[in-house]
């Protein structure tokens, strides 16, 4: 059984004792009110990660980082690498976000030695995928994402491939308030999980947690993990919010 996952990427916000007191509220939400065979994920900035990893509940809350170094370590100034993150308790690294991908222009090649520096050093790579609007309008969202996939997470391994998660997230949906259809985020990602049937296998496809990501919110949670092929989120705006993000958790 594949896990449900619902993940804040709380991007660049909060000053670390407004992240510690967020996250703080959000774990005792999350222990007293949450539904239990959620995985909940805080996506941070490193500046936050240890603290945060320290006042959470373990047991029902990871941390997430929001990039690492595409080198182990070095002479990378300002880089933060997988070791470094591992080292602050944080389990789970974003890659590939869409905002990462346009305005600091990582590359299918960097993105990939991303998740396979994260997969080497035991921690959970949540790999983002999506096309623009323009894409979507001209209706080669498919192609589109198949060669992302293609470029940086099929090269893997079949037992490294097992231990991802997928985020699609739809540029046009991100903090527009547009959310996708459940219809939409739905097609979309059943056709990423027949892809992966056909390059690895059904087995590791049925197994693989597929987050959709952009404008969730509490208000629409329930309809898109209604549907069959969306196995949480990954939440943006609404994961500030630690009742509304609670409200998400629960919304299956
Ligand atoms: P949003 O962001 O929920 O604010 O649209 C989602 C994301 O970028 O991960």
């Amino acid at each position: 059984m594949r896990k449900k996952i619902v993940a804040g990427n709380w991007k660049c916000n909060t000053t670390v004792s407004e992240g510690v007191a967020l996250a703080k509220q959000v774990s005792d939400l999350v222990v007293s009110k949450g539904a239990k065979d959620v995985v909940v994920v805080l996506g941070t900035p490193f500046t936050h990660l240890t603290s945060v990893a320290a006042i959470i509940d373990k047991s029902r809350v990871s941390v997430a980082a929001q990039n690492c170094a595409a080198e182990p370590k070095g002479a990378f100034t300002g880089e933060v690498s997988v070791s470094m993150i591992q080292s602050t308790g944080a389990t789970f690294i974003i890659i590939g976000h869409s905002e990462r991908r346009d305005y600091y222009h990582e590359t299918s090649e960097i993105l990939n030695k991303k998740v396979a520096l994260t997969l080497a050093q035991g921690l959970t790579p949540i790999y983002c995928c999506g096309e623009a609007l323009a894409i979507r309008e001209a209706g080669t969202e498919n192609a589109f994402v198949q060669n992302q996939l293609e470029e940086t997470i099929f090269n893997l391994s079949a037992e490294d491939f097992g231990k991802i998660v997928i985020a699609y997230e739809p540029i046009w949906a991100i903090g527009t308030g547009r959310t996708a259809s459940s219809q939409q985020a739905q097609d979309m990602l059943a056709f990423i999980r027949g892809l992966i049937a056909k390059k690895y296998n059904q087995s590791i496809a049925d197994n693989c947690s597929i987050l959709y990501g952009g404008s969730c919110s509490p208000a629409n949670a329930n309809e898109l993990f209604g549907q069959p092929d969306i196995d949480g989120g990954l939440i943006g705006g609404a994961s500030l919010k630690a009742d509304d993000f609670l409200a998400i958790i629960n919304a299956y």
